[in-house]
């Protein structure tokens, strides 16, 4: 599979009153044409922050300050606002967090429809638009006669079908999803991301998919990115990360989930809170909460490092899992210094 897109070492600060917060610290990741990559992790660890940087839709106090995005061997970071303008919707698209309120509630979603048609050069008449619309929504299963409708006659679910609708107008190679059901109940969340998914197997394109429901994520992903803190800590096949976690991170999150089968069990949870990433404190991020943390892991910030052919773990102690051990290979190279404990003996 080829690489639509490839992220390396991405630095994200906000430069806020009270100094410059590393909201996205030495992330890399790809993503290949057609597959679906999962980011997840607790609220506040930088995957919005990544999403829009990936668009260029970062503003001040936003500043990515190193690192690279390449979109089919293109320079983002490097585009001036005419290419920013091609780039956008055209070949990455997004579904915002607040898909819901997206929706401009004054207009009919009819004219938002011809507002990017408009924008982007692609009809020549309102009426052109009109079809296109139509067709867009019996795409994603609205009847066409809701076109001349307000945003406030439409449910919760319908709205984010029409987001969706509108995300896809341009035909984009990536489509970015920012947690787009969180709002909804779990039948309607289901159909939409069921949805999602048949038109990305029909259209071909690739998905970022960001939420924090980890059981539609492990279903609808083909490999999941696991972030704490502003780091990516674990990047593996969906269907592992959390039957076989590598980072105790990742294990903590399988341990707070609950299964429908087997022995009844206690969810455990991650005792403590999240960084203050205005005080970061040497060493690993995750080490006040993890129950394998030694006195190295106070020192020593460990790096995304290969652990085999699929996985990638950022962990001065993984967890052992059966026969999985190569010799690591750092996934880029970082910014700071490779530790002295590979992964690879770790395991
Ligand atoms: N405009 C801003 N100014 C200052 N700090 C910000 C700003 N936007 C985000 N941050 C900080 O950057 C960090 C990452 O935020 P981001 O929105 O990317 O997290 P997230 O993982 O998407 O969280 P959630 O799951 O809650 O959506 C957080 O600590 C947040 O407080
Ligand atoms: S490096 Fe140490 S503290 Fe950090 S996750 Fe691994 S074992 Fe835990
Ligand atoms: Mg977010």
């Amino acid at each position: 599979m080829s690489k639509l897109v490839e992220v390396k070492n991405l630095c994200v600060d906000y430069i806020t009153f009270n100094g410059r917060v590393r909201a996205v610290s030495d992330v890399s990741f790809h993503i290949n044409q057609g597959e679906i990559l999962g980011l997840a992790g607790e609220s506040g660890c930088g995957k919005s922050t990544i999403a829009y940087s990936l668009m260029r839709l970062h503003r001040p106090p936003a500043l990515i300050s190193e690192g690279s995005i390449e979109f089919e061997g293109r320079d983002v970071l490097a585009m001036d606002d005419d290419q920013l303008r091609e780039f956008r919707w055209k070949e990455t698209s997004m579904v915002f967090q607040s898909a819901m309120n997206c929706l401009n509630p004054v207009k009919t979603i009819e004219y938002q429809f011809w507002d990017i048609f408009d924008a982007h050069g692609l009809v020549s008449s309102r009426d052109e638009s009109i079809e296109k619309a139509k067709e867009l929504l019996r795409i994603v299963d609205i009847p066409t006669e809701r076109l001349f409708d307000y945003p406030h006659q439409f449910s919760g679910g319908m709205r984010q079908r029409v987001v969706i609708a509108m995300a896809l107008a341009l035909k984009p190679k990536l489509l970015i999803m920012d947690e787009p059901t969180t709002a909804l109940d779990v039948v309607v969340q289901r159909e939409i991301l069921q949805k999602v998914y048949q038109l990305k197997e029909q259209f071909g394109f690739s998905i970022l998919f960001i939420t924090h429901d980890l059981s539609l994520m492990v279903e609808l992903c083909d490999r999941i990115g696991i972030m704490y803190s502003g780091k990516l800590v674990e990047l593996a096949p969906a269907k592992q990360i959390l039957s076989q976690p590598l980072h105790p991170y990742a294990h903590g999150l399988g341990d707070s989930f609950p299964t429908l089968h087997g022995e009844l069990q206690e969810m455990k949870g991650i005792p403590g809170t999240p960084l203050d990433l205005q005080n970061v404190p040497p060493g690993c991020r995750f080490a006040p909460r993890c129950f394998k943390a030694t006195a190295a892991c106070r020192e020593q910030e460990p790096q995304l490092l290969q652990a085999n052919e699929q996985r990638w773990v950022a962990c001065l102690e993984p967890l052992k899992i059966a026969s999985q051990a190569q010799q690591p290979e750092p996934l880029t190279q970082s910014h700071s210094e490779p530790s002295e404990t590979t992964c690879a003996e770790a395991l």
